[in-house]
């Protein structure tokens, strides 16, 4: 781990910041900021490990944290503005209508935000809670590195007053590292990204969220319902080809982390909604027979013509489920946040008693 105060020295090619601890100067943004890394060496081995287990399956796999490299970062932003992409603006549209209600509900002073990308839609909570009063210290986590210390450095000019504790990590291995609370907190997870677990994992994972929550402490959660399959499909498989762009962009990513030598021009993006399993998967499939070769890994895989590989599930939930989730993970429902056409839900709730 490398702990780093702004303003910063270069960062090291591992990702950690080259600096230590030193603080120059006396700027009132020097005390605001401070980024934690946790990423480097071990996190290659990590995607190394991921890739060589996912590509050796009967059904080929990719892990999904691997999309959000800086490219990758882009065309989510670009995703999140497609008008068959309606995630976004509801989730946003429920936080503007119901952030007031939250800030007082929660008396927060923290928000620690799990996978905050580029904070936009946080910042309607964070209006609320510097309205409130209350609000001191924010806490994005998230793995992409330029997006936690841009965001630090934007949200301390926009908010006078607040410190922001960086996290760059994996929020599956290094929820540990979230500094300990100063008073009520309020940890978020937005944009569905919870539906990006399968099942059993999520479970798991609400259970690791549940132990950062104190008794005053909530979780507010952002998850896609379940609807017509249509529209489904066209929020993952939009006219312009972005998600398309987006679901090759892992291929990139090995090609450059990995030394593999995939043409992401040989695969097809395939969104396709089961309904059995509720939730939308996103494949990308072989035009051709051909095999890749991964070069660090020092194995060739073998692609048959129309072979699919997953590379992410977006789970779609109703109430009940939800519920059961939460209270299978030791917490409960305060609120239930809807938009009036029933697209989308933010579930507030906080420890069982
Ligand atoms: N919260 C934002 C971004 C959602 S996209 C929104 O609602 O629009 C998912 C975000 O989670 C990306 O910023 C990605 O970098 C991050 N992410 C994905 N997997 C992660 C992981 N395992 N650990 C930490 N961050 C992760
Ligand atoms: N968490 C987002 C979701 O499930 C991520 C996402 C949106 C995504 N579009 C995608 C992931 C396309 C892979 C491919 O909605």
């Amino acid at each position: 781990m490398a702990t780093a105060r702004k303003p910063t020295n270069p960062t090291s090619a591992n990702g950690h910041a080259a600096n230590g601890g030193t603080t120059n100067g006396g700027l009132a943004t020097d005390d605001a900021i401070q980024i934690d890394s946790h990423l480097g060496g071990p996190e290659h081995r990590t995607l190394a490990e991921d890739v060589l287990d996912g590509l050796t399956r009967p059904f080929k796999e990719l892990p999904p944290k691997h999309f959000y490299d800086a490219r990758g970062a882009e065309l989510f932003d670009r995703i999140c503005e497609l008008p068959e992409y309606y995630p976004t603006r509801t989730e946003r549209g429920i936080l503007d209508a119901t952030a007031a209600e939250i800030a007082t509900l929660t008396g927060a002073v923290e928000l620690v935000e799990l996978g905050s990308g580029t904070a936009a839609k946080t910042r309607v909570l964070l209006d609320a809670l510097h309205r409130a009063g209350t609000l001191e210290r924010y806490v994005p986590v998230d793995v992409t590195e330029s997006m936690v210390r841009d965001c630090a450095d934007e949200l301390t000019l926009e908010y006078p007053g607040l410190r922001v504790h960086g996290v760059i990590g994996d929020f599956e291995r290094h929820l540990d590292r979230v500094p300990p609370a100063d008073g009520p907190r309020l940890v978020v997870f937005l944009g569905g990204t919870i539906g990006n677990f399968p099942p059993g994992s999520r479970r798991r994972f609400l259970r690791q969220i549940a132990d950062l929550l104190g008794p005053r402490d909530h979780l507010l959660m952002g998850t896609d319902l379940v609807k017509d399959a249509g529209v489904l499909k066209d929020a993952y498989d939009d006219q312009q080809g972005v998600t398309a762009e987006f679901n090759r962009n892992v291929l990139h990513v090995l090609n450059r982390e990995l030394d593999a030598d995939f043409d992401p021009g040989d695969f097809d993006h395939v969104a396709l909604f089961d309904d059995r399993h509720e939730w939308v998967e996103m494949r990308l499939r072989a035009r051709r027979e051909h095999t890749v070769t991964v070069g660090a890994l020092e194995l060739d895989v073998h692609f048959d013509a129309g072979e699919e590989m997953r590379t992410e599930i977006s789970a779609k939930f109703t109430r009940p489920r939800l519920e059961s989730d939460l209270d299978a993970a030791g917490l409960q429902l305060v609120r239930w946040l809807t938009d009036p056409e029933d697209l989308f839900a933010l579930t507030l709730s906080r420890p069982s008693a």
